[in-house]
């Protein structure tokens, strides 16, 4: 399930209340609010069907913050998050709180949203939020906004947090992310984390590749990969320690309780993970 040949759909034109979309479906697995009745029916159902997934959706994030403040600790102190989502907890900005970030998405609650919340918060001239496919990146690297905001001659960490399990195989994901590489000042960071079931209990693997094919009748067709592929999209790039791993394995920094039921372990091998340095 690579997706070869395979094109996601374009970016939606309006918000679409008769098909779930992934941004508004993750907010719901966070416990977030930006959601509707279509979104809520399917979280419940992708609940049943793979019970882990809200556990799943959380140490994701988790790692992006992770991410975020390691490249904080390395001197990075620019963000380019792309496919940003709904930002119900942690983002970018407020972990980074004197760091300069644009945030990407095409789904027009989770770009109203964030905009929302960066006047609100007052953000001003530091952070925006670009509506924008992130599969072309000319377009979002010339954006006015990305312009303003992050200066292309320091280093940047661009994200692409479980985003890239929504491109196809023909949409050609090692170019696009070549295209971002050819612009990056050296020292850049190219952080990316992705579903997987290579490691998975048989019964997990089961589970969430019927999440997947569940997800073909949302916005938002959903592709697995395998360990091989999601490294060899960084080619390029000098693998930053600890290197291509599960992504509760990189840099653990605390306990984290969340789920007091759940044993860590077991959200462990459904997600592959890394960042990737500019040299
Ligand atoms: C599962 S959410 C991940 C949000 C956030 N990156 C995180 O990990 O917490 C996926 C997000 O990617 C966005 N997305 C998917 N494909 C995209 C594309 N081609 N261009 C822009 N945004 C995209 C969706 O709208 C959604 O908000």
């Amino acid at each position: 399930m690579s997706g070869d040949g395979e094109h996601a759909p374009e970016a939606p034109g309006d918000v679409d209340l008769d098909k779930p979309s992934t941004a508004r479906i993750y907010d719901w697995y966070l416990g977030g609010t930006n959601n509707y009745a279509v979104d809520r029916h399917f979280g419940e159902q992708a609940d049943r069907q793979f019970p882990l997934i809200k556990p799943l959706a959380m140490s994701n994030r988790q790692w992006l913050g992770r991410v975020v403040r390691a490249a904080l600790a390395e001197g990075i102190t620019q963000f380019l998050d792309l496919g940003s989502g709904v930002p119900t907890v942690g983002n970018v900005h407020e972990i980074a709180p004197g760091a300069r970030v644009v945030y990407v998405d095409y789904e027009p609650v989770a770009v109203a949203h964030s905009e929302l919340i960066l006047e609100r918060q007052e953000a001003g001239d530091r952070a925006g939020i670009v509506r924008a496919d992130f599969r072309d990146p000319d377009y979002v690297l010339d954006h006015e906004t990305t312009r303003e905001v992050l200066d292309f001659s320091k280093p940047i960490c661009v994200l692409m947090v479980s985003v890239l399990h929504f491109v196809g195989g023909a949409d050609n994901v090692p170019g696009i992310i070549r295209r971002y590489r050819w612009r990056l000042a050296p020292g850049s960071w190219l952080a990316a984390s992705h579903i997987t079931t290579d490691d998975a209990p048989a019964e997990g693997a089961a589970q969430i590749s019927a999440l997947a094919e569940s997800y073909r009748d949302t916005q938002n067709p959903a592709w697995l990969r395998d360990k091989a592929e999601f490294t060899s999209w960084f080619d390029g790039f000098e693998l930053v320690e600890p290197g291509i791993v599960h992504l509760t394995d990189w840099r653990p920094d605390s306990p984290e309780v969340l789920f007091p039921d759940l044993e860590p372990e077991s959200v462990r091998p459904f997600y592959w993970s890394g960042v990737g340095r500019v040299g």
